[in-house]
């Protein structure tokens, strides 16, 4: 990476902190608090796989754990990657009220430390478009390496006309990082891993691509 690189990822996890520690869920309009809503991660992942009891699962931008609420009943583990530990403990908490006790916080900038080889499935929901383009290389080649033979990412990108244009360091509130089916494919392919996509038009512009990405068994 370069060191113009470095930067603006360093920028990009400072940036993701202040808006924790300025309660982001709490204040946001969708989120509007720290709630089970919706099953936009067990729903998902019933399209592309079967979860397993034995799965060591690891949840990328876990946030207050609302994904990690729906996965982890069904799995043995669940590792959740944040920017600070602010909201991890928030995340910890969060789970512990609704009985989730299979539950690892991971901080983000030891993510590579804190999430042993041999993982089984990798989930992210409304993270990538909020990193830089060098942030999610890194974690698809970290993860393409910790994956277990057979093991799998199913990972959500937007795509959005107009909003979203600009590149995630250059926006100043939530940073918003547009990805092409065709940066999805390359991005796969330079770490080894097959990929399928699936795309949904969540609004007037703007379209989720699932990604599924599979380490070969
Ligand atoms: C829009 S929220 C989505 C949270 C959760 N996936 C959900 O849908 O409820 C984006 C999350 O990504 C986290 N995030 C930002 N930069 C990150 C990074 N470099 N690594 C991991 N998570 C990050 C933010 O702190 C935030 O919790």
């Amino acid at each position: 990476m370069t060191a113009e690189g470095a930067g603006a990822l360093r920028s990009n996890v400072a940036h993701w902190r202040a808006l924790q520690d300025a309660d982001y869920f709490e204040n946001h309009q969708c989120y509007g608090g720290l709630k089970a809503f919706g099953r936009d991660a067990t729903d998902t992942l019933a399209r592309f796989l079967s979860l397993r009891p034995d799965m060591q699962v690891a949840v990328v931008g876990c946030g207050y754990g609302r994904d990690t609420l729906q996965i982890a009943p069904q799995v043995a583990h669940v590792y959740g990657i944040d920017v600070s530990a602010r909201i991890l403990t928030k995340a910890h908490r969060f789970l512990e009220e609704h009985g989730v006790r299979n539950f690892t916080p991971v901080l983000a900038e030891l993510w590579r430390d804190g999430i042993p080889d041999g993982i089984d499935l990798v989930f992210s929901i409304v993270v990538m478009q909020h990193l830089t383009r060098d942030l999610v290389r890194d974690y698809f080649a970290g993860f393409a390496r910790k994956l277990a033979p057979g093991g799998s990412m199913v990972i959500q990108f937007l795509e959005s006309r107009g909003y979203g244009q600009q590149d995630a360091e250059l926006a100043t509130y939530e940073p918003s990082v547009n990805w092409t089916c065709w940066d999805i494919m390359d991005l796969a392919e330079a770490v080894g891993l097959q990929a399928e996509i699936r795309t949904d038009r969540v609004a007037e512009t703007a379209l989720w691509h699932w990604g599924h990405f599979r380490r070969p068994a």
